[in-house]
Order: structure tokens, then sequence, then C-alpha cells
């Protein structure tokens, strides 16, 4: 069993947020090959405050949509407590502050990443989320915004003096990006000054991958993202591995052909037929990498507008 504050998890195997991505089809999913906790998109304060119809869409979830964060950005007090009041009509299990975002509009606005430069900002904002919550808080950070300046001890130990619950962490500078490689020094020098559970992010890619972030940095539990995009089975194959030392083979082509189709279904009862068919075209693409004679229907379900091109292109991918 895993804590994060009261909230009892059943493991320590969770999908990290991603913008446009972590939908709720897309968590259907992942759960069932074993993402134990999930997020919803990230979504600005000043959106949910407004309450339009498109972030209550996003803030949409089910029974089986169980236990489910909310990621909130954000640096506002107002739109900060306005977004918190409009939270509590809804059924999360913990609630998440963005420090990490890369995104050159959310760090103009002196929000996500930008944070890690401003200690100051960073604890005064986190109090407020802390104090103003019915919900174990945690946040997400990122290594520090440059090589020069990196300071993630300093910032996780504020986090925790804030009262958060737990840190996410993606071992990367802002600078960085997603470039490359992961720095498991820096995770495992935060983990040292922490009490709270740390989650570790970043290229958590397979199950040999997810074993070297436990391995290398201590941290209590791991926050799958790329590594699940047309690849949701990896929580199942990380679950294994970790329990047998055994490398799972990736399913066939039937067997992802069968999930491509579940999560395109999905997509299309969640957001109807346009928007579903628009939506579910990335995922097509990384679902067939690394299939072979794909590139003429990749180039088709770019094109896709109607379930029915979608449902032949799926079928396609047995040929
Ligand atoms: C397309 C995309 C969108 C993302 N959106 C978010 C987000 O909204 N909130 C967040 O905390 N992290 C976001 N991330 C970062 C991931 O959650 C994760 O920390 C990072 O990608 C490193 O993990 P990975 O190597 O497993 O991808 C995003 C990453 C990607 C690739």
């Amino acid at each position: 069993m895993f804590k994060i504050g009261n909230l009892k998890l059943k493991s320590n195997l969770i999908l990290s947020p991603m913008a446009g991505i972590t939908d709720l089809p897309f968590r259907h999913l992942c759960r069932k090959f074993g993402a134990e906790l999930a997020f919803v998109e990230m979504i600005n304060c000043r959106s949910i405050s407004h309450k339009s119809r498109k972030t209550k869409h996003m803030l949409a979830s089910s029974a089986l949509d169980k236990p489910l964060g909310i990621q909130i950005l954000g640096s506002e007090e107002k739109y900060i407590l306005k977004s918190l009041e409009v939270l509590k009509n809804y059924k999360f299990d913990i609630l998440d502050f963005n420090a990490a975002c890369p995104a050159k509009k959310v760090v103009r606005r002196g929000e996500g990443s930008s944070l890690l430069q401003e200690p100051k900002k960073f604890s005064k904002i986190l109090k407020l989320v802390v104090k103003n919550s019915w919900l174990p808080v945690s946040v997400k950070i990122r290594a520090g915004w440059d090589k020069d300046s990196i300071n993630a001890c300093q910032i996780a130990k504020l986090a925790q003096d804030c009262g958060v619950r737990a840190l996410f962490i993606h071992g990367r500078t802002k600078t960085q990006g997603y470039s490359g490689q992961v720095d498991y020094d820096i995770i495992r020098e935060v983990k040292k000054v922490l009490t709270i559970p740390l989650i570790a992010s970043g290229d958590v890619f397979s199950g040999p991958l997810a074993k070297k972030m436990f391995d290398e940095t201590g941290c209590d539990g791991l926050a799958v993202a790329r590594g699940s995009l047309g690849n949701p089975w990896i929580f199942k194959e990380i679950k294994e591995y970790l329990k047998s030392g055994k490398i799972t083979k990736r399913p066939n082509e039937k067997v992802i052909a069968k999930i491509m189709q579940e999560h395109f279904n999905a997509c299309v009862d969640f957001y109807g037929e346009r928007n579903g068919v628009v939506i579910y075209r990335k995922f097509y693409i990384w679902y067939t990498k690394g299939l072979c004679k794909v590139r003429r229907l990749r180039e088709k379900a770019s094109q896709a507008r109607t379930r029915l091109d979608v449902d032949k292109i799926i079928k396609e991918v047995l040929r």
C-alpha cells in the first residue's frame, strides 16, 4: 500500500498528467492496465473559475476513474481561491499544484516552472492552496530553471514545510524541456531532504527503466507519461518486471488493434464523432509506431474525418 496524506493507494504506479492527453478515455484505458492514480489534464485556475463548457468537460469523470487527482496551474490568489470553490463540487482524491510546466505562455504569466525562480512567491501560493484545500495537496516541480540554477532540494523542502503531502518531480530543468536525459542524481538528492513521499517522473519507458528509477533515486512512486502513449499496457509491463524481472513482449497486432478500437470508441462516446476523431488521430499515430507497413495508414489517420474512416484504418492494421 502507498499513502499520500489520508489517500490510500493500492500501488505506487501513477499516470502522470499530460495536457491534451490524459482525458477520461485515456485514463480508463491506463487504469485497466494497472495505473493506480491518474490525473485530469492540467487546468488553469482562471479557466476553472470561469466554468466554461470545455473546462467542465475536462473535469468529467466516472465511477471507474478512481482514485483521481486534479492538477491546477496558477499564481493569482483570487483565481486560486475561486477555482478551489468550484472544485469542491467534484469528487477528486488529491489536488496537485503545478510548478513544472515549461510552456512559454505559462511561464510568461509567472506560473508553472517560473515559480521555481521565485521561492517566496512559490511558498506563499502553496500555503494558500494547502490552507484552502479539503484534499491532500501535492506539488509537481522540475530539477530547477536551468543547469546553473538547480534548486529542487530547496524548493522541495519549502513545499514540505508548506504542508504538501507528496512531491512529484520531473528530473529535468525547465530549459531542458523534454530533451536530454532525466537526472537521477537530483531526484536522489531531493529524496534525501524529504519525509513526504517522492514520486519521480522522467524517461520511464519500460520495466527496466522503472526499476532503474527506483534503484538509482530511492523514490517512493513512479509517474509515467510519454511511455504510455500508444503503449497503455506499460503499467502492466512495469508491474510484471518489478515482480519477476521478466520483460513482457509487446502485445501482437491483433491485441493492439482491439485496444485501439476500444480507445477510439471511448473517444467518440466522450467527445462525439467529430471531435473524437480529431482527438484520436494522434493516438493512432502513437499506437502504430514500430508496426510494419503503416506509413500510408498513418497518413490516412491524419486526414480521418468520420468514425468510419478510423474504424477502417484500425482494421487495416491487421492486414
Ligand atoms: C504532451 C505532454 C503534456 C504534458 N502535460 C503536463 C501537464 O499538464 N502537467 C504536468 O505536470 N506535466 C505534464 N507533462 C510532463 C509529464 O507529466 C512528465 O513529467 C514528463 O513528460 C516526464 O515524464 P516522461 O519521461 O515519462 O514523459 C507533459 C508531458 C507531455 C509529453
